[in-house]
């Protein structure tokens, strides 16, 4: 459906459920996909059919890390030249306390992980999208960015942070072809949901690959227009 070939891809989380997901997606569609994770052996183990080479490659790293992400931009630009997409799919969640039961570790972990990690890699990233007037900048904020729920404090603000840089870079870089925009996904259809929940309605829920398939659409040239969204992906939840 859409034509990637040539096209850079950072995925971050990229060996995640939603990661691995959107990494086919655009290693399908012809892009060059460069698979951040933790753990290299993860990638090894699961790309068999996104095998390292011409079109794909992984790289791993801490992503709250500052200098661990300004490596990762030069390892990608280095391997492929340049750097047209940046997906952020790296995040997690830690809820469960009321705010005044909720250690300080936890809002910094949210914080760290969720918005500090789309922060520096987003700002590792820009340069290399200025210097060819084009960029897509796609991040993964939650349904739960846009209201306070009780014991999901650090978490919400965490989501929230994401669409307010989305905004924010959306802004800034309106005129150098390079769109910013966020998703807002309700409950996604993984594996670590439905041992969470194994009495709710896994139809009602959005697949990794439905997801992938918004995210193709907003890196692509339809929707060059569209910036500074944060767009719903609720399924029937
Ligand atoms: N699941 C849901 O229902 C849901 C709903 C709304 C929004 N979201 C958001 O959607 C995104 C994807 O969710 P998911 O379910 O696919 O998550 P996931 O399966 O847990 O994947 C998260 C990925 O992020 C990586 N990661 C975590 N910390 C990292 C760090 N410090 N440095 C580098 N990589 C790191 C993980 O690597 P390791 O495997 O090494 O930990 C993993 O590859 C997340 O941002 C999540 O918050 C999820």
């Amino acid at each position: 459906m859409y034509d990637f070939t040539e096209q850079v891809v950072i995925i971050t989380g990229g060996t995640g459920n939603l990661g691995q997901a959107v990494t086919r997606a655009f290693h399908a569609a012809g892009a060059r996909v460069a698979i951040v994770g933790r753990e290299r052996q993860d990638a090894v183990n699961l790309f068999g059919d996104v095998p390292e080479g011409e079109t794909a490659l992984y790289v791993t790293g801490d992503l709250t890390d500052e200098s661990s992400v300004a490596d990762i931009g030069r390892q990608v630009a280095d391997k492929f030249g340049r750097i047209d997409i940046l997906v952020n799919t790296a995040g997690g969640i830690r809820a469960g306390s009321p705010l005044h039961e909720t250690a300080v570790e936890v809002w910094d972990f949210m914080m760290n992980l969720n918005a500090r990690t789309v922060f520096l890699m987003s700002r590792a990233v820009i340069p290399y999208m200025l210097e060819r007037g084009h960029g897509r900048i796609i991040s993964t904020a939650a349904r739960a960015a846009l209201k306070g729920t009780a014991k999901h404090g650090p978490y919400n603000a965490s989501k929230m942070a994401v669409i307010r840089l989305t905004e924010t870079m959306a802004a800034e870089l309106r005129h150098n072809g390079i769109t910013v925009n966020c998703l807002l996904p309700g409950t996604i259809d993984t594996p670590a949901n439905r041992a969470d929940m194994p009495n709710a309605d896994f139809a009602r829920w959005v697949s990794p690959e439905s997801i992938a398939g918004v995210i193709l659409f907003l890196a692509s040239e339809a929707a060059a227009d569209i910036n500074g969204a944060a767009i719903p992906i609720y399924g029937r939840s």
